[in-house]
């Protein structure tokens, strides 16, 4: 017989979603946190979380947070997915869930109307992911006769992952905001997904001493996340670009300070040497950038002025999808020394985090 976890122990879980290689990053923000680790998949982790439920959206790696309301395996037929059905329209977790949900959100909807989102990965199933999803949704609808069943909207949201025979269901507790952040009013199109850019700045190791750098700023979400993440002794970005300029200060406002904002070439910094204690920088790289030709010497003469610029013994991370240029670049660099190198999937591309020590 197939069995919920969450049922059957009684115990009140939570997951987290993020992107897909920041995992272990997102992990140690949980555990630094509080938290106790259940179970980490691609893109998701399961934690126990005893601490003010409100803590759960400090967490700057996820970008997403859930009760957890059924963790089980179901066989690939449609047997699996009976299994399942049941289960929902069974299991204990949703008072607790409801509970919760209701004590985070500041609305008061009169009627409740709810959709179901189904997530797949890695398919084998005799049923498709459409199927799934109506068939739960009309499972929630039977066992809430007075909510309404959404396609778009509403106020409650239930989550489905599946991945082969592993089924995780969740109440969504966290909105956009945690996702998209609220201070991106004025985004570009190479603009760097928040999670990623704080699990950079996060690599970079942040002290209340840090002068933090990001020589080719775009909209400003490295500096942000870096001012959104503890005290420091300043902030200094640039770019090339006017508009990039423009949206970093759109996005920045009045905070952050202090802080310094100049059109500049990253080839050429108009900062002292060694007057920067940390670097994060998302490369020029992918297809929405047009400058393919001249990477190899536009990372070349950035990676030297990083060096220039950076106390020895001091921390840069990088992002690039070239990763090979990247580390042969490195390799003959005998003044920066690679620590790490974390894959991350972004939309669909492969890129890469590079977490380099100047010696
Ligand atoms: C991938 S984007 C950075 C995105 C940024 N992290 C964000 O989230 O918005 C790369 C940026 O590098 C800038 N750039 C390209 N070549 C440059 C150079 N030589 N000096 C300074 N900035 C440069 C581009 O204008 C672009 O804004």
């Amino acid at each position: 017989m197939l069995i919920c976890r969450i049922c059957m122990n009684d115990q009140h879980l939570y997951y987290a979603h993020t992107v897909v290689g920041l995992e272990s990053i997102l992990e140690r923000e949980i555990v630094n946190a509080g938290g106790s680790i259940e179970e980490k998949l691609p893109g998701l982790i399961q934690f126990r979380w005893s601490a003010e439920v409100f803590g759960l959206f400090d967490l700057g790696v996820s970008e997403d947070i859930f009760y957890c309301l059924l963790n089980m395996d179901v066989s690939l037929g449609k047997d699996g997915l009976k299994a399942l059905e049941a289960q929902v329209e069974t299991c204990k977790s949703w008072e607790k869930g409801l509970e919760i949900f209701g004590q985070l959100s500041r609305r008061r909807d009169k009627r409740i109307r709810f959709r179901v989102i189904a997530q797949r990965y890695g398919g084998g199933q005799q049923y498709v992911r459409t199927v799934l999803r109506d068939r739960i949704t009309n499972v929630i609808a039977r066992r809430f006769p007075s909510w309404k069943a959404v396609a778009d909207g509403g106020n409650l949201e239930f989550w489905i992952w599946q991945s082969k025979e592993k089924v995780i269901c969740g109440l969504r507790l966290s909105d956009r905001t945690m996702r998209h952040r609220t201070y991106k009013t004025n985004s570009l199109s190479a603009s760097l997904r928040p999670v990623v850019a704080r699990a950079m700045v996060i690599l970079t190791k942040p002290t209340d001493q840090d002068v933090f750098l990001d020589p080719m700023c775009g909209a400003g979400t490295l500096l942000i996340e870096r001012g959104e993440s503890g005290r420091y002794r300043e902030l200094l970005g640039g770019d090339l670009s006017k508009q990039a300029l423009l949206a970093t200060k759109d996005n920045i406002g009045p905070r952050y300070k202090p802080i310094r904002i100049r059109q500049w070439n990253a080839c050429n910094l108009p900062l002292d040497s060694g007057s920067v204690t940390s670097v994060a920088c998302n490369l020029p790289f992918g297809k929405k950038i047009k400058t393919k030709e001249g990477l190899p010497d536009l990372y070349t003469r950035v990676l030297g002025e990083i060096r220039r610029v950076i106390q020895p013994y001091s921390l840069t991370v990088l992002l690039t999808s070239e990763r090979n240029l990247l580390m042969n670049l490195l390799k003959k660099n005998n003044k920066l020394h690679i620590e790490k190198v974390l894959p991350v999937e972004l939309l669909g591309q492969r890129a890469y985090t590079v977490v380099v020590r100047a010696i």
